[in-house]
């Protein structure tokens, strides 16, 4: 047995110590550097080829050269300042979870081996959809993120749409099945369509209507379209904050036109779903409560360890009846608890505990203050630029702007890049309703006025030096 892969109590102790203190040190570095990454690729590559597993590594040294490694060549999105797409500063709880979760090791497969963890899990669920307005028998899993999620609805739809599915793939559909989502949507459908079968030109991409949100109209004659061509529209997506603008489709009225359709109607609501957390801005999630099914990702606004998503539906049965399977090896197979039997995943961590710690121990009213604070900070940022001569195009109602530079000065893009070069900041660039933008989002829990401050003042100097 070896002792570096299984040290004794007092080494793990000892080991557990060191990493918990070299991990503290490295966080304060990190929210105290530069946001992007310093890294000598040729250096780190001739590093990397020295491990050539032949020669056993000290932990210490190994554990200090990881974590050095990981300190100059990541994008950091634990750094206050990081205001990229939405991957989140991980809150504290997220972080005890994981760890809980790497040290009891559960298999999340069945409910008989892990009683405890998938229960937990199942209340965290239930409670999530009730607060995003499904009925009470809603149900749902975690997934690895928003694409899984996303992928686990399709497949219900699927299922739903044509009994023959399940036996024969899109074969059994008289015609072509099809799907609608805006061209704004998360692009992972067009992987989705690849993967179930029903092919990437099944997704209809439905043009926005100027403001970056679904054109109901267009969606309504795309629809028809196709009916009288003989494809079968199997799922409505509306996007619930699209990634690039954080731009809610007209959820009420793709609720109506599937319903008209036959269609399933899924919500995307990956990022905006953090919304559900604010009595005073979920407003902006009305006709989410008409859904078939939801995405939600805890890593985006719920702050927890990547990768953590959920999906929920009102439709208990269809998750059964799209993944049911049975083996002679497994200790059980019961449709309303065994995880295996109604998702997508076999073997599964315990991502769940991560929601279930955050939300125990800062509450709803925790969460709102925490999605709060994003959007007041994003309104600040906005006031600041507009009064350098800068222009704010998208209306959203999440913490995120697109933004054109003052008259007079070119290039997003290059702008984008001084910026990062700086290390002051991450922004990226981004494309509303085919306009270059530069894309700003609050994403970290942490990011005080001061760190918005910092932004606009080093996208005044790029844009200034543009000018
Ligand atoms: C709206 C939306 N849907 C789906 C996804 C995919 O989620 P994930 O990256 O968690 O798989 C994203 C990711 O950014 C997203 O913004």
């Amino acid at each position: 047995m070896s002792s570096n892969l299984f040290p004794g109590p007092a080494d793990r102790l000892r080991l557990d110590g060191f990493l918990t203190r070299e991990l503290a040190a490295a966080g304060e570095r990190v929210a105290t550097g530069p946001v992007t990454p310093r890294l000598d690729t040729a250096a780190f590559r001739a590093a990397l080829a020295g491990f050539d597993f032949a020669t056993p590594v000290e932990a210490e040294a190994l554990l200090s050269w990881t974590i050095a490694q990981l300190e100059n060549g990541l994008v950091h999105i634990t750094h206050p300042r990081y205001f990229g797409l939405f991957n989140p500063g991980p809150a504290a709880p997220a972080q005890w979870a994981d760890r809980i979760a790497a040290t009891f090791n559960p298999q999340l497969a069945t409910w008989t081996t892990s009683p405890a963890a998938v229960e937990i899990e199942s209340h965290v669920i239930r409670a999530v959809a009730r607060r995003a307005g499904l009925p009470a028998e809603a149900a749902g899993h975690f997934t690895t993120g928003g694409a899984e999620a996303n992928c686990t609805a399709l497949v219900c739809a699927l299922t739903r749409a044509e009994p023959g599915f399940a036996a024969e793939g899109v074969r059994a559909f008289a015609g072509p099945p099809v799907l609608y989502a805006s061209k704004d949507c998360h692009l992972a459908w067009i992987k989705i369509a690849h993967q179930t079968g029903i092919g990437r030109s099944a997704v209809r991409l439905v043009d926005t209507d100027g403001t970056g949100r679904m054109d109901a109209a267009a969606l309504s004659a795309a629809i028809a379209s196709d009916l009288r061509a003989g494809c079968k529209p199997v799922m409505v997506v509306a996007t619930a904050g699209t990634t690039n603008a954080g731009m809610i489709d007209p959820l009420g009225a793709c609720a109506r036109l599937a319903c008209d359709a036959g269609a399933w109607f899924h919500v995307d609501a990956a990022w905006g779903g953090g919304l559900i957390a604010s009595e005073r801005l979920s407003g902006s999630l009305a006709g989410i409560e008409r859904a078939d099914s939801i995405t939600i990702d805890a890593h985006k606004w719920f702050a927890t360890t990547m990768g953590c998503g959920m999906f929920l539906t009102p439709h208990r049965a269809a998750l059964s009846a799209a993944f049911e399977v049975s083996t002679g090896y497994m200790p059980s197979a019961t449709r309303d608890l065994d995880p295996y039997v109604t998702t997508m995943q076999w073997s599964r961590r315990f991502l769940g505990l991560r929601l279930f710690l955050s939300l125990a121990a800062a509450g709803w009213d925790g969460y709102a203050a925490h999605v709060e604070h994003a959007i007041n900070l994003a309104a600040l940022l906005g006031r600041a630029l507009r009064e350098r001569g800068w222009t704010v195009v998208n209306r959203s109602p999440l913490a995120v702007l697109c933004l054109e530079p003052p008259p007079g000065c070119t290039g997003v893009r290059a702008i984008v890049g001084r910026v990062l070069e700086s290390g002051r900041a991450w922004v990226s660039v981004a494309t509303f309703e085919g306009r270059d933008v530069v894309r700003a989002c609050v994403t970290h829990g942490e990011t005080t006025a001061e760190d918005v401050d910092i932004l606009v003042a080093a996208l005044a100097a790029a844009s200034d030096s543009l000018s």
